[in-house]
């Protein structure tokens, strides 16, 4: 087979059969296909699609590019959520010692920042000392004796994804639904889990900002879901505006710890306890969302939720010093206050320009070597609905030079508006598909 002539199939919109896809992934993922023309061949994917044979043996091929973790010895539903890309997104930190704290096993494969939004991974490591890299074997051990454990693609499992995820970061190719579907997927199954949780975003700061877009990824990601064994639920949720008040890795950390010390941050709750919800529901332990919601909502502030947060964070190498006395702000050096500028309302925060903004600092990376810098970020201090003041301060920003400063306040001069009249109730939860 030939890269130059595949590339071209697809560019004119060919399907690709079995054996052609396998040629391209194992060939990039053993590192005989350069960066240069997996690029070409995943933008060329990024315009003309797959059907959905083509999405299907994408998926298998990633899945089989690794290993599948055998959790079956473990007696325990084992149930994940995987969320599509979010700004301020961090629910991931929350829900997972939740449910576990109810006998879930919960075994994350989570990735990195992707374009605007920001990663599981990157969050985690912002905890000094925080490994997300461990043989099958510890990940499995820690699953058996905490109930969960994050961790990212490692060579043994979705070594395809890891690398693939990586360039598409950097070559514009993440607002994909193929590619998108093969990504998750291939983490999903690779990682063991009986049944998934989506929470599939919604509105200008999700992967893919157009609804109806959007809402066939959902539909996509539960029928090749479906197609490989797997019952899941589609979670569809609002990401017009960021998540919370707090963008950027350590940012994000502190506030899920501010969440679970008893901070009322509505929407991450809200978000979160529908999709605990549903993965109460997918492991049998109730009948309804609706019912699994309702205990959710008790658990985010309880004890043993808090615990078994910690025990993950000690298990995965964490400095836990940080995790017990996270009030002492550490933040990057300089900052920057975004104030307003007339009385009213404010009644819009753009997620994607706020995500584009947070990258502006440090907070995520635009070619594949770049490092993060874990405490750049920003913070809101307010959000849609609040009524202002001139002067008051919105936002915050952090990052350890005026340059970066600088240019991350270009992207939020158009994203914020205020306005006269309170805006309506923002609805998070736009639908549900089972
Ligand atoms: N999350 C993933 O794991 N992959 C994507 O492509 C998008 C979100």
């Amino acid at each position: 087979m030939n890269v130059v002539n595949l590339i071209k199939k697809k560019k004119y919109g060919g399907e690709l059969n079995y054996q052609e896809i396998e040629y391209l992934i194992s060939g990039y993922t053993n590192g005989e296909i350069p960066d240069y023309q997996f690029s070409a061949f995943l933008m060329a994917v990024n315009f003309t699609g797959m059907t959905e044979s083509e999405t299907y043996y994408l998926t298998e091929i990633m899945i089989q590019s690794g290993k599948v973790v055998d959790l079956s010895h473990i007696n325990a539903p084992k149930i994940d959520k995987h969320s599509t890309g979010g700004v301020g997104d961090k629910i991931s930190l929350l829900l997972a010692p939740l449910v576990a704290a109810f006998g879930i096993a919960v075994p994350m494969i989570s990735g990195r920042g992707l374009g605007y939004t920001g990663g599981t991974l990157d969050k985690l490591e912002s905890i000094p000392g925080f490994k997300v890299n461990y043989s099958t074997e510890q990940f499995v051990n820690f699953i058996e004796s905490s109930g969960l454990c994050m961790i990212g693609q490692t060579d043994e499992l979705a070594p395809a994804d890891r690398k693939i995820y990586a360039l598409r970061d950097v070559t514009g190719t993440v607002d994909c639904r193929p590619l998108i579907v093969a990504s998750i997927l291939s983490k999903k199954i690779s990682e063991g889990t009986d049944a998934i949780v989506f929470d599939v975003k919604l509105g200008s700061g999700a992967n893919l900002p157009d609804t109806e877009a959007s809402k066939d990824l959902a539909k996509q990601l539960i029928t090749v879901a479906g197609k490989m064994g797997k019952k899941s639920i589609a979670v569809l949720s609002d990401m017009n505006c960021p998540l919370g008040y707090k963008i950027g890795n350590w940012l994000e950390v502190e506030e899920c710890l501010e969440i679970m010390g008893g901070k009322k941050v509505d929407d991450v709750v809200e978000v979160n306890n529908v999709l605990a919800g549903a993965m109460f529901k997918l492991a049998g332990k109730v009948n309804s969302i609706e019912e699994g919601k309702k205990i959710s909502e008790d658990a985010i502030v309880s004890d043993e939720m808090k615990a078994k947060f910690k025990t993950m964070v000690r298990q995965q190498g964490g400095d836990m010093s940080y995790v017990n006395d996270w009030k002492n702000l550490k933040r990057s050096e300089k900052f920057y206050e975004i104030k307003a500028d007339s009385p009213g309302y404010l009644s819009r925060m753009d997620a994607q320009k706020f995500g584009l903004a947070s990258v502006e600092l440090g907070a995520g990376r635009k070619k594949v070597t770049d490092k993060i810098d874990h405490l750049a970020g920003i913070e809101l201090l307010k959000k849609p609905g609040d009524k202002v003041q001139p002067d008051d301060i919105i936002c915050r920003l952090f990052a350890q030079s005026q340059e970066r400063i600088e240019q991350a306040v270009k992207f939020l001069d158009d994203a914020i508006q205020i306005t006269p009249e309170k805006p309506l109730e923002r609805k998070l939860i736009i639908d549900i598909f089972e």
